[in-house]
């Protein structure tokens, strides 16, 4: 076992026990509020004997569940791979808040132990955006309370089961403690399975997001000017070079960006390959709501598109062609200029995370 640090929100330091073997699938156990590490302990190690890798976190001092909420994100996020995340106590609504809406990024799976009773999410529908696997289970420690609420928060979970632990004669807690796992290990089994995952036509899409990702890319931003000559762009790692003469390459765009439109009636476009500082720039460009261009170095080519400052290497583009390709359209350009910076490491990304060049 070994001891790490994760940076939370406000840069507060995360501690949390390592265990395992880090090519295993990932386990993230979250305590309840004002519970330590200790209490996740024996189920670590029992995880670690069934193959997995286990992260013990360590949860700030702090009674609101904000902070924590905020602090297991930015943790998921470090995270070299998505795991399963299982909390125990109010640990699991921290868990719950920090999965809702876009969880299906950060997890595989969420197990909720001994959730107490929150009528306020259940009144401010928070299962409904939990989108990922969820196991409610009951009873894990200690003989359930029945809760009502507990009830209604699984029942709304879009792709919720839950396992009742109080259902089986239970006098030993060791006993307890069995059943606890033997739930654990089988959601753990049918979700994060050991074996390699495979994605056939009609299975979800996310699984073939998984196999996509297992291919290693750059990052580009790709910009272009709107009609009003105001900069656009956005982030891109479907970038391929495709011909030398004539020089061409492409970019795979979403029908659904909010820049589509504008890129598909551009005359010209530019994609900027970013490199190991631009991390925040990748992040800006594939964020809603942001001012993309604020505080953002960039100048006009001699086409007009916006160049970012500081890339490894900034192509400009005559649009050549553009072909339909189901959800996404793909831009063919001609390269007019290329201009770039040799000597800097590009930004990485790999299985939903970014990388960076390791020479052993
Ligand atoms: C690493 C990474 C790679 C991405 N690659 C693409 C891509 O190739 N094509 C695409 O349409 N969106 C891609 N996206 C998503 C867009 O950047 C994201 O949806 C963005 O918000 C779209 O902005 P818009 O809606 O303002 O156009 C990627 C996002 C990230 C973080």
């Amino acid at each position: 076992m070994s001891l790490i640090e994760y940076k939370g929100f406000g840069g507060v330091r995360l501690a949390a026990d390592l265990l395992g073997d880090e090519n295993d699938p990932a386990v993230l156990l979250v305590p309840g509020i004002g519970q330590g590490r200790a209490g996740w302990r024996e189920v670590a190690d029992a995880l670690v004997l069934s193959g997995r890798r286990v992260v013990n976190l360590g949860l700030r001092d702090e009674q609101q569940l904000a902070p924590h909420v905020e602090d297991l994100r930015l943790v998921l996020a470090q995270m070299g791979s998505r795991p399963v995340v299982v909390a125990a106590a109010n640990g699991g609504w921290v868990a719950a808040r920090a999965l809702a809406l876009d969880g299906a990024h950060l997890a595989a799976g969420l197990v909720v132990v001994d959730m107490p009773a929150d009528e306020g999410a259940i009144a401010d529908g928070l299962a409904d955006r939990v989108a990922v696997p969820t196991l409610v289970i009951r009873g894990g420690f200690s003989p359930a309370q029945s809760s009502a609420t507990g009830d209604a928060f699984s029942a709304a979970l879009p792709m919720g089961e839950s396992a009742d632990i109080d259902d089986c004669d239970l006098a030993l807690a060791s006993d307890r403690k069995e059943a606890l796992l033997g739930q654990l290990l089988e959601f753990l089994e049918r979700r994060q399975p050991r074996e390699a995952m495979e994605f056939k036509a009609g299975s979800d899409p996310r699984t073939l997001r998984d196999a996509m990702g297992c291919f290693a890319t750059g990052i580009t931003i790709v910009t272009a000017l709107d009609a009003a000559g105001t900069p656009v762009g956005l982030t891109a790692n479907s970038f391929t070079s495709v011909s030398l003469e004539p020089p061409l390459l492409l970019v795979c765009i979403a029908n659904t960006a909010g820049t589509a439109p504008i890129l598909r009636d551009a005359a010209h476009f530019g994609v900027n390959v970013l490199q190991i500082g631009q991390q925040p720039t990748s992040n800006r460009f594939a964020a809603k709501g942001e001012d993309r261009f604020a505080n953002q170095p960039w100048a006009p080519g001699q086409t007009g598109v916006p160049l970012l400052g500081g890339s490894l290497v900034s192509f400009e583009c005559q649009r050549e062609s553009l072909h339909e390709a189901g959800d996404h359209f793909i831009l063919v350009g001609r390269v007019v200029r290329a201009q770039f910076e040799p000597h800097r490491d590009p930004l990485l990304y790999f299985r939903g995370k970014y990388r960076r060049l390791h020479f052993a």
